[in-house]
């Protein structure tokens, strides 16, 4: 595969964070591509660098050292509106930590990246609706995350990932909130769309069942990427 067949790719990408008089390496010399329609595990102790990676690949974040190319561009060297309008084209976020925004509905939620690209309001409700029905949240619409359990806030923020049908959805730990059963179904769901839309996924995970059924597994040791 070369980097123009690469819906994201990365060279010798570095991260440091500076505390003090510490500097701590969160990620070394990581290179890779992630083609279209992939699907792959990064897996790694915690504290071994994998939201970091995440986060950087997703444009999130600026690398400390090498570059990013989402779809052929460097989100690093773009504004942050260019910046944010890349990741809402081409990308579906799930973070670790939900990041749903407390004072919207869960449908309003889901929602919010098909308004941000423009979509009349009619119609992002809709799709966030038969979204949300799809991760079995038909009958939580108008919860507010307060008001759902961390499972249905996960549910919540996968459906928000998947709505505007993206071509890579970025996961941190999608199931770790979930109970077996409705671990599967998510990974069931996410399986339907890498094989119908071709959608690629990079998902973080400790559950090694979904690791397994990715088709590729990167493991991070001490911000390194193992061979
Ligand atoms: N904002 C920050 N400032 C300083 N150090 C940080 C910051 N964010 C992360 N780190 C450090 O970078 C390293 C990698 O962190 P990261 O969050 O990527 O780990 P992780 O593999 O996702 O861990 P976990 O499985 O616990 O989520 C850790 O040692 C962490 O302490
Ligand atoms: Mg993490």
């Amino acid at each position: 595969m070369n980097a123009s067949e690469a819906i994201i790719c990365c060279e010798n990408l570095g991260k440091f964070y500076v505390q003090g008089p510490q500097r701590v390496a969160a990620l070394s010399n990581v290179s890779l591509q992630i083609g279209d329609g992939e699907r792959v595990a990064i897996v790694g102790a915690s504290g071994s660098g994998k939201t970091t990676l995440l986060n950087l690949l997703g444009g999130l974040d600026s690398p400390s050292e090498g570059r990013v190319l989402i779809a052929g561009r460097d989100p690093s060297a773009l504004g942050e509106r260019e910046r944010g309008l890349l990741r809402n084209r081409l990308l579906g976020f799930v973070y670790q930590f939900h990041h749903l925004l407390a004072e919207f509905s869960a449908v309003e939620n889901v929602a919010m990246p098909l308004l941000i690209r423009g979509d009349s309001q009619r119609q992002a409700r809709q799709r966030a609706s038969a979204m949300l029905g799809l991760v079995g949240l038909g009958k939580r619409m108008s919860h507010r995350p307060a008001q759902l359990s961390g499972g249905e806030r996960q549910r919540v923020a996968i459906a928000r990932a998947l709505v505007a049908e993206p071509r890579c959805v970025l996961l941190d730990e999608p199931t770790g909130n979930l109970d077996h059963q409705t671990g599967l179904e998510i990974s069931a769901l996410l399986f339907e769309l890498n094989e119908s839309r071709a959608t690629s996924f990079v998902t973080v995970t400790h559950d090694l069942e979904l690791a397994g059924s990715m088709q590729r597994m990167l493991v991070l040791e001490d911000g390194r990427l193992q061979d």
